[in-house]
């Protein structure tokens, strides 16, 4: 199985049992999506290049370090996704935002897509690909076989809960693409959940079961 990069920083450990917990409702449940995609996203672009330039703090002239201006691009996959899309952009505000649409049809259980509208200048970006669930691997996979046609700069993919299952399929089919989530899960059930997982993710942001 690739390897994942699994953030167990105590305060998303810790707010991964609230989300998973069923007693948690709607608000509390997005609320903790999206402290947790900002916790994970200060980590998921600790690679990002900087460099040097020159200031005047008010003691005099120094040497310091920026950004070196490589863009970013959000992609969430819909609908889930749009529960980690704010609290990414808390740290990159000038972040692009592209949208795949993606939902599993029950049986069998595959992606379809219905939506799929990503930034003009994505072959210049950096994309970091948003879902918090990684089950059979289906969305993630397709909605990456769609942004790759658009040659971005490379691409991440971030998730709050991977099970074994998705990530073996993700990294066969796109070895390229480094996967970060907060744990990764036993298995998959007869129905494609994960196991212990959360539930539906999207159902718990948007309140729809
Ligand atoms: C969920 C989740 C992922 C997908 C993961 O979305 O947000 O996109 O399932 O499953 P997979 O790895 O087996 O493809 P869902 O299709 O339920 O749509 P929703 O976000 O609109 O609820
Ligand atoms: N999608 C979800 O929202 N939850 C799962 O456990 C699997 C796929």
């Amino acid at each position: 199985m690739p390897k994942p990069f699994i953030m167990d920083h105590p305060l998303i450990q810790h707010k991964l049992t609230w989300l998973r917990d069923a007693n948690t409702g709607s608000k509390e449940f997005r609320e903790l999506t999206s402290e947790i995609a900002t916790l994970m996203c200060y980590e998921a672009t600790r690679d990002l290049p900087l460099q040097d330039i020159q200031i005047t703090t008010p003691m005099g002239p120094a040497t310091t370090k920026v950004l070196a201006g490589r863009k970013l691009a959000f992609v969430p996959i819909l609908r889930a996704g749009l529960g980690m899309v704010e609290g990414a952009l808390v740290l990159i505000p000038a972040a692009r935002v592209g949208h795949i649409g993606l939902s599993r049809d029950p049986d069998p259980p595959l992606p379809v897509e219905y939506y799929c509208k990503l930034p003009a200048d994505i072959s210049e970006r950096d994309v970091i690909v948003l879902d918090p669930m990684l089950a059979t691997g289906g969305s993630a996979i397709d909605a990456i076989t769609q942004i790759k046609q658009r040659h971005p700069h490379s691409i991440k993919f971030m998730c709050i809960i991977a099970a074994p299952e998705g990530l073996e399929a993700l990294g066969q089919a796109h070895p390229d693409v480094q996967v970060y989530c907060a744990a990764l899960d036993e298995r998959l059930d007869e129905n494609k959940y994960i196991i212990p997982g959360l539930g539906d993710a999207g159902d718990r942001i948007f309140g729809t079961k």
